[in-house]
């Protein structure tokens, strides 16, 4: 399973936010569901190997982790409008408290907390962050069961790298323009899919 974390540093974790307007409402939503398209979605299929996690630090309720999990997720369409609307829905119905990791929809699981308690319920598997810099994604060692983490509009904060730094994550970089972190994931996937076709 590959899995990918997008750390949404003001992207909203209520459902307060209008579909019409999710660039400037959302805290740039918009921006991880770009990513999170481009991380399980595949030509009129899901990527049933592949996971996202959001880590969405806006708003009153934040932060939380939303995790939508390519396995088990229905229904997941293309459009942003589309995915929007099912994490304006998950996020509405969450109850005022979550512990842990909890499915609210199929294969839509939703936590209260920040990459810190993401991180403190990894088990040990090699992680990566991606920035322009790191090691080449093309010589790289990449095992599929790996965890990439990647920035918003707004890259890491000092914080989550040491965090990300204190577990050992290795930086990889798959070029050498900063690029949109959904054009990062739709290279990372491609890069995997080259060295192990995968079951989609
Ligand atoms: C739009 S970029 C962030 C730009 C932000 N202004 C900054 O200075 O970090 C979004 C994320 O994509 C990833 N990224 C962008 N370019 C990359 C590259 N060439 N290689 C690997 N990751 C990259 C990083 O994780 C970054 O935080």
């Amino acid at each position: 399973m590959r899995r990918f974390v997008l750390i949404g540093q003001t992207a909203s974790a209520s459902g307060d936010f209008s579909l019409e307007n999710l660039p400037s409402s959302s805290g740039r939503l918009d921006a991880l569901l770009r990513a999170l398209r481009a991380a399980l979605l595949v030509s009129h299929a899901v990527r049933t190997n592949a996971c996202v996690y959001l880590v969405l630090r806006g708003g009153p309720k934040a932060p939380r982790v939303l995790r939508v999990d390519g396995a088990r997720v229905k229904f997941l369409r293309p459009d942003e409008r589309s995915l929007a609307l099912l994490i304006k829905k998950t996020l509405d119905a969450a109850p005022p408290a979550l512990s842990e990791l909890t499915e609210l929809r199929p294969g839509v699981d939703l936590r209260d907390g920040d990459l810190a308690e993401l991180l403190s319920e990894l088990a040990d598997a090699p992680s990566y962050v991606l920035e322009e810099g790191g090691a080449d994604v093309r010589t790289a060692a990449l095992p599929e069961d790996a965890w990439f983490f990647l920035g918003d509009h707004q890259g890491f904060d000092a914080a989550s790298r040491e965090l990300l730094a204190a577990r050992g994550a290795a930086t990889l970089s798959v070029g050498p323009r900063s690029l949109h972190a959904e054009d990062v994931v739709t290279l990372l996937n491609n890069e995997l899919d080259r060295r192990s076709p995968a079951p989609r």
